[in-house]
This record gives C-alpha cells, sequence and structure tokens, in this order.
C-alpha cells in the first residue's frame, strides 16, 4: 500500500526510502512513525533488498526532528507514548536485517539526528547541519536520543549537544565520529549508492549475524554480548554462504551470496 509522508524506490537489491514532508522540513509526526514502521516491516521480509538508503525530500533537510506543531497540540501526559513510539522505531532500524545508511543534507536535527543515528552508516554532505535543539522547546531528546548519543560519541560531547542545544556543521559532527563519511553535496548521492551497492554484495546471512554481534556489543554487557557473538557466528559459518565466500576466495572468482 502506498504511503503518504514516506516514499519507496527499490533499484535491483536497494531500497530508498525518502521522507517525504518537504514542506515540514521531513518532520516526524504520528503517521510518519506509523508508516515508517510499517514499511521497514516489509523491507525486512524481503530477501531481495540487500541495502537501505533514508534520505530527505527537497533540498533544505534530511529531518528537522519531531513535529512541533503536533506535539504542540498533545495532551501533557503523552510523552511517554512519544516515547515508546520513537524508541520502537529507532530498534527497528538498528535491527534490520539489511544495512541502512543514512544520506543526509541539510538539516538533520532533533529525532532527525537520532533518525540517522539509528542507521548503520550515516554519510553526510558537507551542507549538512546537526544538533538537539530540543532544550529551547522545554523538552529533551527523550526517545532514546540522550542514550544514543552517549553511546556513539561518548559522554562529554554528548551532554554539550544536549545541553546547549546548539546547531553544528557536518565537519564537526565528523569530527565528532557521529558522521562515518564526510563528502562534498555534490558527491553524497554517488558515495550513498556506492556503499549501498559495496554492502549488498556481502552476504545477507553474514550482514544480519554481524549486526546481530554489533547490536549486542551496543545493548548488553560484556559477558552477554560475547554469548550473542559466539551464537552468531556460529550460524554464519552453518551457511552455504559461508562456504561460497572461502571457495570463491580460493578458486579466484566472484563470490555468488544466495542469502542461505
Ligand atoms: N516540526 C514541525 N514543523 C517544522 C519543523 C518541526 N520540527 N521544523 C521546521 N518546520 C516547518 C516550519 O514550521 C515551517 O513551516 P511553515 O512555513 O508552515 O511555517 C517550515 O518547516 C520551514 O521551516 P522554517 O521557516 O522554520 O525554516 P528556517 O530556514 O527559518 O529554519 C530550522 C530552519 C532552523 C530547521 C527551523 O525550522 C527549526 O528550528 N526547526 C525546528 C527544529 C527542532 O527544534 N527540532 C527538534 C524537534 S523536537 C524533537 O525532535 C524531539 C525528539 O524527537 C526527541
Amino acid at each position: 500500500m502506498p504511503f503518504e509522508t514516506i516514499l519507496q524506490n527499490n533499484d535491483g537489491p536497494i531500497a530508498t526510502i525518502i521522507m517525504n514532508r518537504p514542506e515540514a522540513l521531513n518532520a516526524l509526526n504520528h503517521q510518519v512513525f506509523t508508516e515508517l514502521t510499517a514499511c521497514l516491516t516489509d523491507i525486512a521480509a524481503d530477501r531481495a533488498i540487500r541495502a537501505i538508503i533514508i534520505k530527505g525530500a527537497g533540498e533544505r533537510a534530511f529531518v528537522a526532528g519531531a513535529d512541533i506543531k503536533e506535539m504542540a497540540a498533545s495532551e501533557g501526559h503523552a510523552g511517554s507514548d512519544r516515547s515508546y513510539l520513537g524508541m520502537h522505531l529507532y530498534d527497528q532500524i538498528r535491527h534490520m536485517p539489511q544495512p541502512v545508511i543514512a544520506s543526509i543534507d541539510g538539516y538533520a536535527l532533533g529525532g532527525g539526528m537520532l533518525l540517522a543515528m539509528a542507521c548503520d552508516i550515516r554519510v553526510a554532505a558537507d551542507s549538512a547541519t546537526f544538533g538537539y535543539p530540543e532544550i529551547k522547546l522545554g523538552i529533551f531528546p527523550g526517545t532514546g536520543g540522550t542514550i544514543l548519543l552517549d553511546r556513539l560519541i561518548g559522554p562529554a560531547n554528548a551532554r554539550a549537544i544536549c545541553l546547549t542545544g546548539e546547531l553544528f556543521d557536518a565537519a564537526r559532527a565528523y569530527q565528532l565520529g557521529l558522521i562515518t563519511h564526510l563528502v562534498p553535496r555534490e558527491e553524497l548521492a554517488a558515495e550513498t549508492a556506492r556503499l549501498a551497492a559495496l554492502m549488498g554484495s556481502y552476504s545477507p546471512v553474514a550482514m544480519r549475524e554481524l549486526k546481530c554481534a554489533l547490536n549486542a556489543s551496543m545493548e548488553m554487557d560484556f559477558e552477554a554480548a560475547r554469548e550473542i557473538e559466539i551464537a552468531a557466528h556460529a550460524r554464519c559459518f552453518a551457511s552455504n554462504d559461508r562456504l561460497e565466500g572461502m571457495n570463491a576466495f580460493i578458486e579466484k572468482r566472484s563470490p555468488q551470496f544466495r542469502g542461505d
């Protein structure tokens, strides 16, 4: 079923999801959360899709945060519902079996920065702008945003970003380790496509199990994460793709991964 607030374009094994509310700088309202969740659920079950790109519609924004107009009309007790809604979506993105790339130009603020942080790879144009301005609105990035930023870039800079609400440019985001790739604006699409094709060419089994281990490392203590990594690696090692990858190396040919 077509969605109203997002678009999905498939190009072979690559699915691109476009946040499509450019008149509101692609702000995240309740409908966006619902539609994005449904879209990702479909893609997770689609074995033909090997990599996912998330980007914003229009020239100005990736996503400028949660929809402030919608929040302004919400009851005071709705805060925890919003937290769970956002956290569920960001968890879902992190746990997608396919690699997910945030392709960022323009504003990635508040929940938009958080959406990008839930992705596996963040490729940003040098014209992108980041920040958690929530404190200026009398709230804070309470949909997992304090925790995820702290885990990704460390507590000192996470605190500064949360408490000052100041926006910062892509060069600073790269320096902080918040984005993984920084490119001139005109190269954003090509670099995003290159990374999607690269990761999409690898074994879907190995990719899924690798993400399982990486997620465990972020979400669990050392001992528990190590057990998850052992189990994930065992599943990977038992796959036909593992034999294909190793035999292809020995036979000096490109592997043909089937995802089993
Ligand atoms: N929610 C709803 N509408 C938004 C929006 C948002 N987060 N951000 C921008 N818009 C709308 C504006 O209201 C405006 O619409 P109208 O033309 O109908 O007035 C349109 O998008 C264009 O925006 P501006 O006219 O404000 O553009 P600008 O160039 O002057 O400023 C901006 C750009 C600095 C990004 C500014 O729009 C801004 O500060 N936006 C809000 C950013 C923000 O505070 N994000 C955090 C939201 S809270 C959150 O994200 C919580 C969470 O999930 C954890």
